[in-house]
């Protein structure tokens, strides 16, 4: 059986058997205090057990973890289906949790509210849980949700390396759940539209998809020393599997993301989602056979960790993926940045006889060789929505972004940066140099080099070439991190 047809029948098997499973949805009401457990991943439910089903009059009761930025979206975003109640909320940061409880309050809302996500998980006030915490605790929550039963939707990236997203996609497997990604262009008919178009041969072969994430990303300053948290922080808890250490950036929240440890830069930031959709085009459902990557973190010295200028080859055939990250300005002092083909952020697809540019989360444009625009796309949907609906239909095979897809996307961006941090220090016109038997990505870099010089930055200043890695097509086959104890995710597959 080919991979696909194995993941249509595992799709359909876990259908099947949830729908024959229906278990009952208590209503919930009044409010917990933030009560802490000391469970770790084990759930004591019967591991076996299968996928929620609601029915169709009960609504659905949904926990959202991380309330910071991204979770209020999340909030908003559920609070506009009629058939679904968020019956818990949780954040490790008192002062966030607050917040939102309060806002719950003017709304009428007395949702639960936990400073602990192990207390919410085990607290049976929820169907199904969304996460929009930062990256290093995206695999872990999607996975102890599965051992409970409970569906969930894991913001983008969904792992912090290819070996978490493989345990991912593995739990929803194995436990039945419903897995969504926060991928939301993957809901939005102008991005199906446009990705069916061009893969339909809308202007002939498809040559290259190109990623584009050129978005300003300034200095994060840097401490003198390393900090206490903020009071009101459960640092334990939001350090959870990352090393033990005191805080080593002036923000505390959000830029997490520069940091090793916790994020994976803008390529999966930012970039996650354009990655997303030029594997979605050139048609991809494994890891590449060799990855390449060049860059660095260059023009500030500050705190974060993370390359804010970086180009990633991504060998696939017979369409191959280059992705650019571009955080500095056109030019040193400018508050513009660059643009190719009409997109800073965004995808190029070049295709035979023109291009395809996707520069919104809903859709773009196509141009014929000549440049003239010979179609366009722009048309929204709901991402959460499509959630709910695979919930309701304990049918994983309805979402849009499932896990498989989420993982898949995402380890193309942990590979990009597992190139880099395995390579060597260069400067940038010798790295150039040393791409020349790549021609696609020796093209991308030495228009990033114009770029870098633009910005004061010459041929002299040192970057990383990355190691040529060829992955392994099993992402369980990868190096995990070494992850602090209790926060433990014990392998699945
Ligand atoms: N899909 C999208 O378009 C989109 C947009 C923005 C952010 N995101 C993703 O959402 C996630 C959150 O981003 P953000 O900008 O909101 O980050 P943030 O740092 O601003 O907020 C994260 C919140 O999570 C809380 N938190 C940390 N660990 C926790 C834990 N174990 N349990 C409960 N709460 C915890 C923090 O206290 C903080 O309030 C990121 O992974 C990001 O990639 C997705």
């Amino acid at each position: 059986m080919d991979a696909h047809a194995s993941r249509r029948s595992f799709l359909r098997a876990a259908a099947a058997s949830a729908a024959a499973l229906a278990s009952g949805c208590a209503s919930a009401s009044g409010r917990s205090s933030g009560s802490t457990a000391s469970s770790t991943g084990a759930s004591s439910s019967t591991a076996a057990s299968s996928a929620r089903v609601v029915g169709s009059n009960s609504a659905l009761r949904v926990g959202v973890i991380g309330l910071h930025g991204r979770g209020q979206d999340h909030l908003a975003g559920l609070r506009k289906l009629a058939d679904v109640r968020v019956t818990a909320i949780c954040d490790v940061d008192g002062a966030v949790l607050d917040k939102q409880v309060a806002a719950a309050d003017k709304l009428g809302e007395k949702p639960h509210a936990f400073r602990d996500p192990r207390a919410l998980l085990d607290s049976g006030e929820v169907d199904a849980i969304t996460v929009a915490t930062p990256n290093h605790w995206h695999s872990l929550l999607g996975v102890w949700a599965a051992q409970r039963s409970l569906h969930s939707y894991v913001e983008k990236p969904v792992s912090h390396d290819v070996w978490e997203g493989a345990q991912l996609e593995a739990a929803a497997k194995k436990h039945r759940v419903v897995i969504a990604c926060g991928t939301q262009c993957r809901s939005n008919p102008g991005m199906q539209q446009a990705i069916a178009w061009a893969k339909g041969g809308g202007l002939g072969r498809l040559r290259l998809a190109r990623g584009l994430c050129y978005k300003p990303r300034g200095s994060i300053g840097k401490v003198k020393a390393p900090k206490q948290p903020p009071a009101g922080v459960d640092y334990d808890v939001w350090l959870g599997p990352a090393p033990q250490q005191l805080v080593r950036r002036e923000h505390f929240h959000y830029d997490w993301h520069w940091q090793w440890d916790f994020g994976n830069g803008d390529l999966g930031n930012q970039g996650v989602h354009q990655m997303d959709l030029c594997r979605w085009a050139v048609g991809q459902d494994a890891l590449p056979p060799q990855v390449l990557g060049i860059g660095g973190r260059l023009g500030y010295d500050d705190d974060g960790e993370t390359p804010n200028t970086q180009v990633v080859w991504l060998g696939y055939e017979p369409a191959p993926v280059v992705f650019e990250v571009r955080g500095l300005p056109t030019a040193r002092g400018s508050d513009k940045m660059d643009r190719f083909l009409g997109a800073d952020v965004g995808c190029v697809l070049h295709c035979e006889h023109g291009y395809v540019v996707l520069n919104s989360y809903e859709g773009g444009y196509a141009c014929d060789a000549d440049g003239q625009r010979v179609q366009q796309w722009q048309a929204g949907g709901d991402h959460f929505a499509n959630f709910v609906a695979a919930v309701r239909a304990a049918d994983p095979s309805r979402l849009s972004a499932d896990a498989h897809e989420g993982h898949l996307s995402a380890a193309l961006c942990h590979l990009g940066n597992d190139s880099l941090r395995q390579g060597k220090a260069l400067g940038a016109n010798a790295a150039g140099a040393s791409a020349a038997w790549q021609p696609e990505l020796a093209e991308a870099w030495g228009r990033a080099r114009e770029h870098l010089r633009a910005n004061g930055l010459d041929d002299a200043v040192e970057v990383r070439y990355g190691a040529l890695l060829r992955p392994a097509a099993d992402g369980t086959k990868h190096p995990h991190r070494d992850y602090r104890a209790p926060f433990v995710l014990e392998p699945v597959a």
